[in-house]
């Protein structure tokens, strides 16, 4: 059902040799480190997979206000439910900023949006779990935005202008989103029993699926190479992955609590911790449309478009009476 409908035929890296000598122009400039531009000439693929991945990424931040938008009316305090409102405010912006670089490549809103919709395109995994607690919130905040921003740094280097230059906000939000979800977890860490297991219960729930949010391991990542090629990742998904472990592994002492994996072990010889089995039945299982949330999150996203249409026709009979009325 979830089957992602912008198909790319970048499964194997060209030689140059393979190149047309337009493709190996548009290499070289890429390996120059020059920013693409929307009007420049582009192979099809590499607009097709920033089409793919720009849409997936500005659908990611729609979604994602659902979870956190379900705890707005339940915050514990008038300040904690003004930081949430404008967090999930910025997610908003976030995804509007996304859909507008995707349209510098050809498409249009509404087309990413019915793709979105039909369940022809798909939105990060990690939206597909509830948030059941106010703890929860905070776990978004350290590890659903940590392993974002992880990923998102590098791509403020990625070739494609309007993309990277889109990252750059963005991510200075997502700072902010990642330390007060932190905030929250430290307040609950030192608060009552109860608090503090609240606390690691969601830390328990949300680890792995955060872990898994970088994709699949590189041997099972079928577009890596070729959108390492072209800079657009900058790093593989098992590399940002193994970052995100590490930096979590240390931030979860301050907060004395653990993360929910017997094997998590600092190896002194590869500089990095080593973790425990990941679950890639359960990844798959969710990209496929059957995770706890899956139904229930599109059904939202449908239910709200389709009672915002007024809005949209609204906005539509303004501008042309302005235009009418200065023709
Ligand atoms: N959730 C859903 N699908 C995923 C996924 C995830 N966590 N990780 C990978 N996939 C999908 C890919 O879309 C691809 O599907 P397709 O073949 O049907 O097109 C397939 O799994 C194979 O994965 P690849 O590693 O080959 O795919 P990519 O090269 O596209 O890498 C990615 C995946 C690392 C997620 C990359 O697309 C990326 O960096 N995207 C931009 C960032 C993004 O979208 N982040 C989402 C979270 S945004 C967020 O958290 C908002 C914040 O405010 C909280």
């Amino acid at each position: 059902m979830y089957a992602q409908m912008v198909k790319t035929d970048a499964k194997r890296v060209k030689r140059p040799e393979e190149m047309s000598e337009q493709e190996r122009a548009f290499q070289a400039r890429i390996d120059r480190g020059e920013k693409i531009e929307p009007k420049d000439w582009m192979p099809e693929d590499y607009r097709r997979t920033l089409i793919r991945q720009i849409g997936q990424h500005a659908h990611s931040e729609i979604v994602g206000q659902l979870p956190e938008g379900n705890w707005i009316t339940r915050a514990p305090s008038l300040q904690r439910k003004a930081i949430l409102l404008a967090k999930v405010q910025d997610e908003a912006g976030h995804g509007l900023y996304l859909y507008s670089a995707a349209e510098t490549l050809g498409i249009s809103r509404d087309e990413l949006i019915a793709m979105l919709h039909s369940g022809r395109m798909k939105y990060s995994s990690i939206f597909n779990y509830p948030t059941l607690t106010w703890a929860d919130i905070g776990a978004v905040g350290w590890l659903v935005d940590g392993a974002a921003i992880m990923n998102q740094v590098p791509l403020c280097r990625a070739s494609y202008g309007p993309y990277s230059r889109a990252m750059v906000r963005i991510c200075k939000e997502e700072s902010f989103h990642q330390r007060q979800g932190f905030e929250i977890l430290l307040v609950l860490s030192k608060g009552s029993a109860a608090q503090r297991r609240m606390c690691q219960d969601a830390i328990d729930r949300w680890w792995w699926p955060s872990v898994m949010m970088f994709g699949p391991n590189d041997e099972a990542s079928p577009h890596s190479a070729q959108s390492m090629q072209w800079k657009i990742k900058r790093f593989s998904n098992d590399d940002l992955r193994q970052r995100f472990i590490d930096v979590c592994a240390e931030q979860v002492k301050l907060l004395g609590m653990r993360l929910p994996d017997r094997e998590l072990k600092w190896n002194e010889e590869r500089q990095h911790y080593d973790h425990g089995p990941i679950d890639w039945s359960e990844f798959y299982n969710v990209i496929n449309g059957n995770g706890p949330c899956n139904k229930e999150r599109l059904a939202v996203r449908v239910q709200a478009h389709e009672e915002g249409a007024w809005v949209r026709e609204a906005a539509l009979a303004h501008v042309e009476k302005k235009r009418r009325r200065y023709a």
